[in-house]
């Protein structure tokens, strides 16, 4: 296991490692097609990712990234929500993309981003954070349950044809 010395950072909106986030989100999203995403991205996506979070972030969402001196190595992307009414009307997080680049997995990134995220929502009031794991991705379902996730529904889709 390597030992790498990261720094976790909650970039503003405007701030230029958005631009390495951007690249790693593409990064995510070859990853996601390995794993068991049945929705084609399209090929702008990152670029369509970075300008949508870019506004929630400071407001509803958060983005968190691990920096290794100026390369930023792990993000993670976060929304504060509020559950209906029927369920008890608390505020969650839901956390849609987290990714750690293969050069710095293993090594305890992925954990320090997890904590920090999750330290963020319990300061805004969140009693819990939801997030997907796509069928083949085994790796991330390990991570995720050893950190106290439990699975709650698992997502279906059928596509429809004419
Ligand atoms: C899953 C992922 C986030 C883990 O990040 P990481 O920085 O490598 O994880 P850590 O080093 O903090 O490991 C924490 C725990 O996760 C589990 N884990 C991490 N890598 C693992 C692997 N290759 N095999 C099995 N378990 C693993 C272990 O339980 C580990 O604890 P341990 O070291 O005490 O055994 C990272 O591998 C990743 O981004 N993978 C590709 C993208 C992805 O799957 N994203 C998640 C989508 S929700």
């Amino acid at each position: 296991m390597t030992d790498h010395d990261v720094t976790i950072v909650l970039p503003e909106r405007g701030d230029p490692r958005f631009d390495q986030v951007e690249a790693l989100f593409a990064e995510h999203i070859e990853h996601l097609r390995t794993v068991g995403q049945l929705v084609p991205f399209v090929e702008n996506a990152a670029q369509l990712w970075r300008s949508s979070v870019e506004k929630a972030v400071g407001r509803i969402g958060t983005v968190q990234i691990a920096v290794d001196r100026d390369e930023v190595v792990a993000f993670c992307y976060g929304l504060i929500r509020a559950l209906p009414d029927y369920l008890g009307g608390e505020k969650f997080a839901t956390m849609p993309h987290f990714y750690v680049k293969e050069s710095h997995r293993g090594s305890g990134v992925g954990t320090r981003l997890r904590e920090s995220f999750a330290q963020w929502c319990f300061e805004r009031g969140c009693t819990s954070i939801e997030s997907y794991v796509s069928p083949g991705d085994s790796v991330a379902f390990t991570f995720w349950q050893r950190a106290g996730f439990a699975v709650e529904h698992t997502q279906i889709r059928n596509f429809l044809t004419s």
